[in-house]
């Protein structure tokens, strides 16, 4: 397929855009201090740097998204007089974001040519644009009829790379794409973007995931604080280490958990037959101080079985907790008085409540244990809400600025202080370092694990196999719904961890 034309640059030409000295400042944050970056044509480009660095707002910068403080942005060697959003979609630039604008009741086809409809006003050779819709999607393994509410994620995603494209894109931003993807959704959406690339496409790629930048880029920058750092030409000639090093500015020591046999220990929690969508558990236990990694191919009853334990999804089932049987909570009032305390994946639906400040969000679930008569216990409030601003290294000035003002990897850290700062007795984080840069998921997993060498049982719902080898003293492997495979102890490999979860 050919969707955009070269206009008349030739392979000398190998700078598509250039990021010339720009700044960005929101009050007194300078977000980005003068940044130049050379993206050259036809590659795909790493950006990388711990959370809050500045990334977000550099791509929001050269996909109009956000209006720079200063500097240029030179596209084909011109620089550009307007940057905003239009002026950079004609440009051939173009930002997929995290929630892929898709419209559910139209089809894939469809969707593609949302992105060009208003551009062509007037003759519109519907025709013509459904044919080159459905031979763009002919390789994609989308279907063009089918609606795009039925498509899976990286279905989603790959619609909305090929929006872009369908759209004369030819620099598309990825920040931070693979997230919510399985280990093979990722590998599709690699091969796609491959395919791409040697179609000319430019990519810049946001990830944490040093194994996605070794295996998919040709060159990084590293942004720190708002400026560049550092960078390669030569990514394949990097290991993971030295990519660390260049984002952190350090060398990095990565976590491992003393793991710890708790069987024959009288058990926190007890699951007994829990039925429900996804779900069909037999057994499980779980002591006290006992880390228990939950793992497996999404509707596997994994994250199932976690979001039931909290009252989050509709089960019926039976729950021993410090000698006393219940059911299942109906609803997650109920688990937090319970003394369970939970960490959704997904910020956005359960979340930091952006308009409220650092702080409010901290002190959010457990502020009505610590109301007496009514009355918030202002000082206890301030004392846990320092405490874990603290504790999780929130890069903002202050607790009293909101969630809003946060970079993506900063709110999940809020989030993770809320749900510490709850004192529970079983905590349930699911994806707990999913978006939080190299060197604060060190800390993040050394939090859990000392909060667990209080007496906490703690269940991590992780895909990320190095975290769960990292991270936990048994892994749990589900399939239909019920644990299918136990490990423990040296078993605990990325090897046997992937094989399990795919056999
Ligand atoms: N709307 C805003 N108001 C105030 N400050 C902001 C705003 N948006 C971003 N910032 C600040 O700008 C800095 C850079 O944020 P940015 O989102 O670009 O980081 P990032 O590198 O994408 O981080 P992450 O890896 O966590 O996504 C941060 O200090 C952030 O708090
Ligand atoms: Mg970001």
């Amino acid at each position: 397929m050919t969707i955009h034309d070269t206009g008349g640059w030739t392979a000398t030409d190998d700078v598509i855009l250039r990021i010339d000295d720009v700044a960005k400042s929101y009050g007194p944050v300078k977000a980005l201090r003068g940044v130049t970056l050379d993206i050259r044509r036809g590659t795909i480009h790493g950006l990388l740097g711990e959370n809050g660095a500045g990334k977000s707002t550099l791509v929001g910068v050269i996909s109009g998204q956000r209006t720079p403080t200063s500097g240029r942005i030179i596209m084909n060697g011109q620089p550009l007089e307007r940057v905003d959003v239009k002026a950079m979609e004609e440009a051939g630039v173009f930002l997929v974001t995290q929630e892929p604008m898709i419209i559910d009741n139209m089809t894939a086809a469809e969707n593609l040519m949302l992105g060009i409809w208003p551009v062509r006003n007037g003759l519109v050779d519907w025709k013509a644009l459904r044919a080159d819709a459905a031979r763009m999607l002919d390789g994609s393994g989308i279907d063009p009829a089918a609606l795009a509410g039925r498509l899976d994620a990286v279905a989603r995603r790959k619609l909305n790379i090929l929006r872009a494209m369908f759209s004369g894109g030819t620099v598309i931003i990825l920040d931070e794409p693979t997230a919510a993807l399985t280990v093979a959704d990722r590998r599709q959406l690699f091969d796609f973007m491959r395919r791409l690339k040697a179609e000319g496409v430019t990519f810049i790629f946001i990830s944490h995931y040093n194994d996605e930048i070794l295996e998919i880029c040709d060159a990084v920058s590293v942004l720190r604080d708002g400026s560049l750092a550092g960078g390669s030409e030569d990514v394949r000639a990097m290991t993971s280490e030295q990519l660390s090093e260049l984002v952190l500015g350090r060398g990095l020591t990565l976590f491992q958990r003393a793991r710890r046999d708790h069987a024959g220990k009288a058990p926190a929690i007890s699951l007994r037959e829990v039925r429900g969508r996804h779900l069909a558990l037999s057994a499980l236990d779980i002591a006290p101080g006992e880390i228990v990694g939950f793992t497996g191919l999404p509707g596997a009853g994994a994250k199932e079985l976690a979001r039931a334990i909290f009252g989050l999804h509709p089960a019926r089932g039976r729950l021993t907790m410090n000698g006393v049987e219940t059911g299942l909570p109906g609803d997650p009032r109920m688990a937090l008085d319970a003394g369970i305390a939970f960490l959704s994946d997904d910020r956005r639906r359960d979340g930091a409540v952006g308009q409220m400040s650092i702080g409010q969000n901290i002190a959010l679930s457990s502020l009505p244990s610590r109301a007496r008569f009514g009355f918030i216990d202002r000082a206890a409030e301030a004392a846990v809400v320092s405490r874990y601003f603290g504790a999780m290294g929130v890069k903002s000035p202050g607790p009293e600025y909101a969630v809003d003002t946060l970079s993506g990897g900063n709110q999940q850290k809020v989030c993770l202080g809320r749900v510490l700062a709850t004192d529970p007795r079983l905590l349930i984080v699911d994806e707990p370092t999913r978006g939080i840069d190299v060197g604060v998921k060190q800390d993040v997993l050394r939090i859990i694990d000392a909060l667990s060498n209080t007496g906490v049982a703690v269940i991590i719902v992780s895909t990320d196999t190095d975290e769960l080898v990292r991270a936990v003293d048994r892994v749990c492997v589900f399939g239909q719904g019920d644990i299918k495979e136990t490990l423990t102890g040296e078993d605990i490999t990325v090897e046997r961890l992937r094989a399990s979860v795919q056999a």
